[in-house]
């Protein structure tokens, strides 16, 4: 029988905020398949994360399918838009959010993961954030689009620059990137579009470098919308879930277990020559090239009279 087997298997997940995302979904299939789950939080999140945790409050979704709750060995703050203490500003060090948390840039988890964990075999890159996501392109700062640049496709640069050292050969990683990259969608601003194009061009350049330099393989998937907190941040997300369902070639709504599981194959080794890629898990909607919900599509009363 071929099944998904990442038994002994140890997985970073940066980008888990509660049980709402993609993140969490695919902790979860990752989990089903036996890899161990450890976890880089956003560090304003980390204390509401893990007290809802330890209170219970993911307990039911955190059920695996074998009736028991999927163990998470470890939750690190993470700003994953600092690669060293030298690089958090002032203003950011001083935060009451930041103040009481040690250690939260890229490189001091990546020596914690080190020191606690010793290897990862497998890295997620679940995270962005564009503090403009709400403007237009063309209304965009300077400041906004460099950050939306730094937090979404920098800081997956970042994670597999400090992390790759600790990934023996074979290991894998992903990202998650959205159709925005490709096709314009209106509303999906701030140069978070810019973002997600940088991604998957560095998910092909690193793919080769990191293929070389470790024998490591990484892809990127382009899922459709889907209401995670982020989802709801950009303002119009079940505008997105109801114009997929009107015009995907699949009409139901995309369930994070969908993107989970095809987390969990392209990281296990039965994808062992998959590297470089955009895999698409969004119900088919990339291959349209119009919405067949159109009123153009609607045929008039002489039309259907004929
Ligand atoms: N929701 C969608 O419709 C959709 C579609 C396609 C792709 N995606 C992508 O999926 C990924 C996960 O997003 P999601 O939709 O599951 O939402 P989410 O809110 O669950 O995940 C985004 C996470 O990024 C974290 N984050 C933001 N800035 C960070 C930083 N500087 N350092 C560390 N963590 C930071 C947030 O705290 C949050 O936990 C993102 O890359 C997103 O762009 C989402």
């Amino acid at each position: 029988m071929l099944n998904i087997n990442l038994k002994g298997k140890k997985a970073f997940i940066a980008g888990i905020g509660d049980d709402q995302g993609f993140g969490w979904a695919i902790a979860k299939s990752l989990a089903e398949a036996g890899a161990e789950i450890i976890i880089g939080t956003w560090t304003p999140l980390l204390k509401i994360f893990t007290t809802s945790l330890a209170q219970g409050k993911f307990d039911a979704s955190r059920k695996l399918s074998d009736g028991s709750l999927m163990n998470i060995s470890k939750v690190y703050a993470l700003d994953a838009a600092f690669d060293t203490p030298n690089d958090v500003p002032n203003e950011v060090r001083e935060n009451k959010r930041y103040k009481d948390v040690e250690g939260f840039t890229v490189s001091e988890v990546a020596e914690a993961v080190k020191n606690d964990f010793g290897s990862i075999d497998i890295l997620v890159h679940s995270l962005a954030n564009g503090p403009e996501v709400q403007k237009p392109l063309l209304e965009t700062s300077r400041a906004g689009y460099l950050a939306a640049i730094s937090a979404s496709s920098y800081s997956f640069i970042s994670l597999l620059r400090y992390f790759g050292p600790l990934m023996p050969p074979g290991s894998s990683c992903i990202s998650l990137t959205y159709i925005a990259a490709e096709k314009v969608i209106p509303g999906y601003g701030g140069g978070m579009s810019s973002a997600k194009a940088a991604l998957e061009s560095d998910t092909q350049v690193l793919a080769f470098e990191a293929g070389r330099k470790w024998n490591i393989r990484l892809n990127a998937i382009s899922a459709g919308p889907f209401r995670s907190r982020a989802g709801r941040a950009i303002g119009f997300i079940d505008h997105m879930i109801n114009y997929s369902q009107a015009n995907a070639p699949l009409t139901k709504e995309l369930d994070g277990s969908e993107v989970g599981n095809t987390a969990a194959f392209l990281l296990s080794p039965l994808a062992s020559a998959i590297t470089g890629s955009v895999v698409y898990v969004d119900n088919g909607m990339h291959v349209m090239g119009v919405g067949v919900d159109s009123p153009a599509f609607k045929k008039t009363d002489s039309e259907s009279n004929a």
